[in-house]
């Protein structure tokens, strides 16, 4: 590789989780202390980081696409290119001989080295750096500065429940949780930097623990009750919650934390007991269905969402109906549901069984019209209430707002704020995606 200057301007893009767009802010922090700034809309930018994810059919060759359009692109000045996310930690060996354009891979732990693999791409070494190094990146990383009206926070890492079809364990290696100090500093600075509502982060976000400052082991709930405790920041969320890992505490801050959104995110995956054990969920059915119940004693008008998985290696049709049973049974007010992808090294990619493409697209086709009538019925229900909505952007036509409910529902309105207002409004109309919001005094 020829030396080069360091690049002068940047593009981030992040495909996959919210971790993944969380750690594509913390690498934009990153580059603006070595200099660098965002390039303009529509400007080429100097260096260009794909903060990949793994999670997805074709992964890989989607990396490698985007790489040849961009050398493409750049004619005789192609950009500096960085592979980071799940990625460049599942295949960076592979990438650097594969794709001689591709300067640095950095893993999801890894990438706080992003500065120093900068310097030595430029000085015309090829760099990859896919250690794992737990807590090590969050200590390395710059002040928060800068934050829109929501902002992410990344409180635990990684996965060891190893579901038989997920790369995840593989790519972000072991649980960890991030110190309690370190998170209500970071918040602390979120806050200060304009974020009303924080979003904390994790592959099993409920599985967070740690020791609050008088040295008292304490759970998600107690971290959300410290945080409560911020008078400027309004709202609090967490995804992705397993199952397995939910607490008492937990179910009970939801009937006593105000800021503590009602919105949950718990993927159930199946609806079948023998498929979720040959996904090794570790949960069934009945026990999904309880810890839903319990949560909704608490607080009623709590709004669920999940994740499903259609063909699932071995799902007989009756095996399916039973997702749609169980679908039918909690009334999700939103959810993510996807084809079975083989991810390779995962033990279900070698599993007998594999379902053909045409009864997958049908299984999904099905799920998706039960999980979007439910979406639509979860937004007609709530039509009349009177809720909170925190400005997020502006909308499509002039004098339009648009922001999200307790509920997680966007709302577009016409009012004279600004993003960041929290705006109380009645929710008049209901479509599939969004309501209409009418202020109220
Ligand atoms: N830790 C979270 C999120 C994992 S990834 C959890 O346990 O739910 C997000 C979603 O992608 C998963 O919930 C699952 O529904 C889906 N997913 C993961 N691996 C997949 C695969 N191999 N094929 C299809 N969907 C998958
Ligand atoms: Fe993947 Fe399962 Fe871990 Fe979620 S809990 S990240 S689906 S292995
Ligand atoms: Fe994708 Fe990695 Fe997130 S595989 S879903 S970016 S943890």
């Amino acid at each position: 590789m020829q030396q080069r200057a360091i690049p002068k301007t940047y593009r981030i893009k992040s495909f996959g989780c919210q971790m993944n767009v969380y750690d594509g802010d913390r690498m934009a922090e990153l580059l603006a202390e070595k200099g660098l700034t965002p390039a303009a809309e529509g400007e080429d930018a100097e260096l260009i980081v794909l903060n990949t994810c793994h999670i997805r059919e074709k992964a890989a060759e989607k990396v490698y696409s985007d790489i040849g359009r961009l050398v493409k692109h750049g004619g005789d000045k192609p950009p500096m290119i960085a592979v980071a996310g799940c990625v460049a930690q599942a295949e960076g060996e592979e990438i650097m001989a594969r794709a001689p354009a591709v300067s640095m891979v950095v893993g999801p732990q890894a990438y706080h080295r992003l500065p120093a693999l900068l310097e030595e791409a430029a000085s015309g070494r090829r760099a990859a750096d896919t250690d794992m190094p737990a807590n090590a990146k969050f200590d390395a990383l710059p002040r928060r500065r800068r934050s829109g009206p929501t902002a992410f926070l990344t409180v635990q890492e990684g996965c060891d429940k190893f579901c038989t079809y997920c790369v995840v364990p593989y790519t972000r290696g072991a649980e960890i949780s991030r110190p309690f100090a370190d998170l209500v500093l970071e918040a602390e600075r979120l806050v200060e930097a304009g974020a009303h509502e924080i979003t904390l982060l994790g592959q099993n976000v409920n599985a967070w623990s740690g020791e609050d400052d008088k040295g008292h082991a304490i759970g998600l709930d107690g971290l959300a009750r410290a945080l409560a405790r911020l008078p400027d920041l309004h709202r609090i969320r967490y995804t992705t919650s397993h199952p397995n890992d939910m607490t008492d505490g937990l179910i009970a801050a939801h009937g006593e934390v105000e800021k503590l959104m009602p919105f949950l995110h718990l993927p159930v995956q199946a609806g079948n007991d023998r498929v979720l054990k040959a996904m090794n969920r570790s949960h069934t059915v009945e026990s999904y269905l309880r810890l839903l119940e319990r949560f909704r004693a608490v607080r009623p008008d709590l709004a669920i969402s999940g994740d499903f998985i259609v063909g699932f290696p071995g799902e007989s049709d009756a095996e399916f109906e039973d997702t749609l049973k169980l679908v039918d049974q909690v009334g999700y007010a939103q959810a993510f549901s996807f084809k079975y992808s083989p991810r390779p090294g995962t033990p279900a990619a070698a599993m007998d069984g594999q379902i053909g493409a045409e009864v997958m697209d049908e299984r999904l086709q099905r799920l998706q019209a039960a999980l979007n009538r439910d979406q639509m019925a979860f937004n007609q229900a709530s039509k009349g209430r009177r809720c909170d909505v925190l400005v997020e952007r502006r909308g499509k036509k002039p004098g339009q707002w648009l922001g999200k409910s307790p509920w997680l529902q966007s709302v577009f309105f016409e009012a004279d704020v600004a993003i960041g207002d929290m705006v109380s409004v009645e929710l008049m109309e209901a479509g599939p995606n969004s309501m209409r919001g009418q202020p109220v005094a």
